[in-house]
């Protein structure tokens, strides 16, 4: 199955089999997680598997700002170094092991929140001057005719044009659907792309009083949609660089980083 395939693929799931993924299978996730790609290479971060899904069942209750409990029979905490920009590290490197693991057919799930270092003791060992930053459940979805691509996420986002500007010609268009269906926290779509020649500008919303305290989401976010953006674009042929330019704000948009293509 090829990327885009997989892009249109993924959804959020929720609900889970019970039963474990088999042990070789894990085995091929773990080194799948050991080699994440990030999009900056000196912020030290680590995908924690957590084999036994039931420890972080437990604790739950203590993931403040996730909503609704997810119980997988496995999930990864991600942590990281607080550095500038972790945030996106994380989004990017960490959605590419959300997508491979959509092509081996299970069912992924990304849970934020703020998680108290505390309460992951006895279930993982985070590294020094590193903090938990996000979760992510998988497993076999209950559901094995969920990732009918028919009932795909492509429907429940905003239109093309209203996150990519620009001229964009049919293969343009075609990269951005594939950005589009990425997943965001509240499915808030906060990434907004300036497309300029070779290269697109990219800018996350600031948000309202009510939404700005979620402005670390919006970063988780705009690293996913960074990846399916990368993704696409390699799809379609190109080669794609990662600059910054230190462009100035937009009407309600903080500039993150520019890709070049070729
Ligand atoms: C950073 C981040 C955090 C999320 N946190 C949660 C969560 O705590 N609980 C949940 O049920 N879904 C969570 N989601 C899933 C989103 O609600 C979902 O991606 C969005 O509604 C779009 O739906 P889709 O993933 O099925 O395309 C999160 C997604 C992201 C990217």
């Amino acid at each position: 199955m090829n990327i885009k395939n997989i892009i249109y693929k993924r959804k959020s799931i929720r609900k889970y089999k019970g039963e474990p993924i088999e042990k070789e299978r894990l085995l091929e996730i773990k080194e799948l997680i050991k080699n994440v790609t990030p999009l900056y290479k000196e912020i030290k971060m680590q995908g924690l598997l957590v084999e036994n899904g039931v420890e972080i069942q437990k604790i739950s209750k203590g993931i403040i700002g996730s909503y609704g409990k997810i119980e997988a029979p496995h999930y990864i905490v991600v942590t990281s170094e607080e550095k500038e920009g972790f945030h996106e590290n994380i989004g990017f490197a960490f959605e590419k092991l959300v997508l491979d693991l959509t092509h081996m057919g299970l069912g992924t799930c990304w849970i934020g929140g703020a998680i108290k270092k505390e309460l992951l003791n006895g279930i993982v060992e985070i590294p020094e001057n590193q903090k938990p930053v996000v979760l992510i459940a998988f497993g076999y979805p209950e559901d094995s005719n969920i990732f009918n691509i028919e009932l795909s996420s492509g429907h429940k986002r905003k239109e093309l044009e209203y996150i990519a500007l620009g001229t964009l010609n049919d293969t343009w268009e075609e990269i951005f659907q594939g950005v589009r269906r990425a997943p965001s926290a509240v499915n808030f779509q906060p990434w907004r792309f300036y497309k300029d020649h070779s290269e697109i500008h990219a800018y996350v919303t600031e948000g309202n009083i009510i939404t700005r305290n979620l402005a670390h989401f919006s970063k988780l976010d705009m690293g996913i949609a960074l990846c399916h953006l990368k993704l696409m674009c390699e799809y379609k042929g190109f080669k794609v660089e990662f600059i910054n330019q230190d462009l100035p704000k937009r009407k309600g948009l903080q500039y993150v980083i520019t890709i070049k293509v070729k």
